[in-house]
């Protein structure tokens, strides 16, 4: 049953982070009649502006995140970032105060690296890249050798790419470290090394556990595969769906089934959306990691599905029944900043929405950084690609400027800068479709990859000396296909 919000009746939703993801579960809440709660470090984050009651607390903190349940005695805790004192959840869960959702040990599980690779490797025998850990420098260097280069470094703990490197030989091994310890979020000097994968693509498949009405039972279900291109640890581009093998998908679904449900305790825990980031290489598929949430690459759902990831997120915590079909292939395209200023404005909005299949969310940050998402441009089209072009095309043509900057005279014909910058079409092949997402069945295992010990490693390619900030190749350059295209449905 659902109450009334603000009255002694309301179901209430507690959200731990209040950005550009948190508001559209907000939206999709309130739209259910849920009382809201939006929290995050600073005021006037993108949730706090739609949602009941704001509030700002230092999240990392447990006794001030304790605080604020009790506040508020929320009927369920949803976490929208990482950043957040997890040992406050596990106390709220086991106290029974407040549901966690997906659940406290995998709200804890998977923002520490070392926990999710082992859950998956080691409990779950999904396939990963090969990976060792270590806690120092030497034995930093001798992980590096067993696995071989080219790999990745990553701190245990950290976000968005923050101190990621590729090492491609010996020589990076020192400033690898270095960026490592710089860019996690805690101070613990421990890191993994995983071997580079030289995938074709990669894809987040939305994986959504939510009660099934026909049991009364949590069922897994699937979003078409989302592609997306990451510049620097971040996306800058989504498209849904990607093509792939049907070896390939049925691989996936399978891993993505596998560790959605490890989220949970078997019974109605671990409800929600999963971002399972997978890394595809012909018919081999490698867990990545997995988000207990929405996906920032699932933005173009925005445009693509019936219901958003929000808005299946938002049906899944409420058990509720969700529908994962797809209604056209589209895209998303990152607006970034480009200015480190407050209260900044965006021209060329109308321009933008003069495409009729393009879409835009602007997520009314209070300060702006060049490089911080400060919007995005959402796509329909018969095909990806097209999508993909206009998606890119929108983003261009919204500009942010200056508080005390006068309304540009003529839209914009070329891109301000490299951030979002439209790809070309990419020739490809076109393997067949997956089926449409829904329930999972029982189905064969697609070919399964090394599992993730590390191996002999393999001989890398001549790079130039130094570890190189993580981005994938030019677009173009060799191994490196972009997405494969097909004709999609009618619009
Ligand atoms: N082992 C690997 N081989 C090849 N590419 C990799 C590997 N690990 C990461 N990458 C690339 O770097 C990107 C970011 O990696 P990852 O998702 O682990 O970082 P993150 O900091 O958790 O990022 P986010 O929080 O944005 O998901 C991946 O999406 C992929 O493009
Ligand atoms: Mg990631």
């Amino acid at each position: 049953m659902i109450g009334t919000p603000l009255s002694s009746t309301a179901v209430k939703v507690l959200m731990l982070g209040s950005g550009e993801l948190g508001k559209e579960v907000t939206i999709a809440l309130q739209r259910f009649g849920v009382e809201v709660i939006a929290v995050d470090r600073y005021a006037d984050a993108p949730a706090h502006q739609v949602a009941h009651h704001a509030e700002v607390i230092d999240m990392t903190d447990a006794e001030q995140v304790r605080a604020v349940i009790d506040k508020h005695k929320p009927h369920y805790v949803l976490p929208e970032i990482e950043a957040i004192a997890t040992d406050a959840l596990e106390d709220v869960e086991r106290d029974g105060i407040a549901e966690v959702i997906p659940s406290a040990k995998a709200v804890s599980a998977t923002l520490d690296r070392e926990r999710i690779r082992r859950l998956a490797d080691e409990e779950l025998g999904l396939p990963t890249s090969p990976y060792l850990f270590a806690g120092s420098l030497d034995e930093m260097r001798r992980a590096a050798t067993s696995i071989g280069f080219p790999c990745v470094v990553k701190p245990v703990m950290s976000s968005s790419g923050k101190g990621q490197s590729v090492l491609r030989g010996p020589d990076d091994v020192d400033a690898a470290w270095e960026a490592a310890r710089t860019g996690a979020r805690v101070n613990n000097d421990r890191v993994i090394v995983e071997g580079f994968v030289d995938f074709d693509y990669e894809i987040t498949l939305l994986t959504v556990r939510a009660v099934d009405p026909a049991t009364g039972k949590l069922t897994t279900y699937f979003c078409d595969p989302i592609g997306h291109r990451q510049v620097a640890g971040d996306y800058v581009e989504s498209w849904q769906p990607q093509p792939m093998s049907q070896i390939a998908y049925g691989t996936a679904r399978s891993v993505a089934a596998r560790i959605a449900t490890a989220m949970g305790d078997g019974e109605t825990t671990g409800r929600g959306v999963f971002g399972v980031e997978l890394f595809v290489k012909g018919d081999e598929v490698y867990f990545s990691e997995v988000s207990p949430r929405p996906h920032d690459t699932g933005l173009v759902t925005l445009a693509t599905q019936r219901l958003s990831e929000f808005e299946l997120h938002a049906r899944a915590v409420l058990g509720l029944p969700v529908d994962t079909r797809a209604v056209s292939p589209g895209a998303s395209a990152v607006i970034y900043g480009r200015h480190d200023a407050e209260a900044i404005k965006f021209a060329g909005v109308a321009q933008a929405l003069a495409d009729p299949s393009v879409d835009l969310r602007l997520f009314g940050k209070p300060e702006s950084f060049a490089k911080r998402r400060m919007g995005v441009a959402v796509a329909i089209a018969p095909t990806t690609d097209v999508a993909r072009q206009k998606a890119s095309r929108a983003a261009e043509l919204v500009q942010p400027l200056l508080a005390d900057a006068d309304e540009p005279s003529a839209p914009p014909t070329v891109a301000q800068d490299t951030v979002g910058v439209t790809r070309p079409p990419q020739p490809g092949p076109r393997p067949p479709m997956p089926p449409r997402g829904g329930p999972m069945g029982p189905g064969p295992m697609g070919g399964r990859p090394p599992m993730g010990r590390p191996g002999p490693g393999r001989p890398g390619p001549a790079g130039p000396a130094g570890p190189r900030p993580m981005a994938p190749p030019p677009p173009g350059a060799p191994g490196t296909p972009g997405p494969p295209q097909r004709p999609g449905p009618p619009v």
